[in-house]
């Protein structure tokens, strides 16, 4: 199966931040089984992250604030890339900028390398200032509009945030315009833990993303939403957990799904998901995604 020019073995893919540069997961499992794998956000330089404490469970939902810690995109090319092409794995880089100069400068590291596609990060809630592009049209087209112009071909991905003032419509539609290749949505919801204990926030940074279960038929909302205002590829997250949770992704109008926080609770996640969808094809009968693709808008 494709999404837009990115061949894929199945629809599984696993999300940015959830499963590092595949390591620890390859001990495990052949990480090759999945339909491909985003990297950790990566930025220009390395970056140490948010202080402790960066998780927080909540009922359903896991918390994170962990502030892209990263080796930077250039140790990730020599140190962590040849591994991970090695495994056989479809590789999605997830970049992120602190300006679109920054996010261009990671692109064209990226361009040249044997990376199968680039997720541009629109949508990190845990960096102060301006680190959120996606909640605007504008500053979406910017910087996708400076990735495409030296990705040198390189699929592009856009990954939004659960919410944007004027709309996230118009920011996929700014997305797509801009040219980027899908969108994917979505990123983390900005969300408070307060610890009755201190009276504080929980978090440094006050605001955190809140992932998992709790936030699937949000997640869900926004897919069905967006898949019928684009022309370009959806690709779902959102607390998906099990494979039915990613077929009701894929009837909502989702070209493939990313496994996030699910990972955390059984490592085996992901290749679970993959076999459940192949025998719901097999009992169904199915001979694409595309017969069952969206159904849910007819
Ligand atoms: C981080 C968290 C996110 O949800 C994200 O999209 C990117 C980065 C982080 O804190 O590192």
């Amino acid at each position: 199966m494709r999404v837009g020019r990115v061949l894929l073995g199945n629809p599984v893919v696993a999300a940015s931040g959830c499963f590092g540069f595949g390591a620890e997961y390859g001990e495990v499992y052949d990480i090759s089984r999945l339909g491909a794998i985003c990297t950790k956000g990566l930025t220009l330089r390395p970056r140490a992250g948010n202080p402790p404490p960066r998780l927080w469970e909540t009922r359903c939902g896991l918390l994170n604030s962990i502030g892209l810690d990263n080796p930077g995109v250039e140790a990730f090319l020599r140190e962590e890339l040849p591994r991970l092409k090695r495994t056989g794995a479809v590789v999605i880089a997830n970049v992120w900028g602190a300006s679109p100069e920054e996010y261009e400068q990671v692109v064209q590291a990226l361009a040249s390398s044997p990376v199968d596609a680039i997720e541009l990060n629109l949508s990190c809630p845990n960096v102060p200032g301006n680190g959120i592009p996606g909640r605007d049209a504008a500053a979406t087209a910017e910087v996708v509009g400076r990735a495409r112009a030296v990705a040198r071909g390189k699929p592009l991905w856009a990954k939004l945030p659960p919410e944007a003032p004027a709309g996230l419509v118009a920011v996929a539609q700014a997305a797509q315009e801009a040219g980027a290749d899908a969108v994917c949505a979505a990123n983390s919801f900005p969300a408070l833990a307060v610890d009755i204990r201190t009276g504080r926030p929980v978090f440094a940074n006050v605001v955190a993303g809140l992932s998992g279960p709790a936030i699937k038929p949000l997640a869900l909302r926004i897919v069905y939403e967006l898949s019928r205002e684009v022309d370009i590829p959806v690709v779902g997250i959102g607390g998906i957990t099990t494979w039915e949770d990613a077929v009701e992704f894929i009837m909502a109008g989702a070209h493939a799904i990313q496994i996030g926080t699910a990972n955390f609770l059984d490592p085996y996640a992901g290749p679970r998901i993959v076999d459940g969808l192949r025998a719901f094809m097999e009992a169904r009968g199915l001979g694409s995604w595309e017969e069952i693709r969206g159904c849910a808008h007819r």
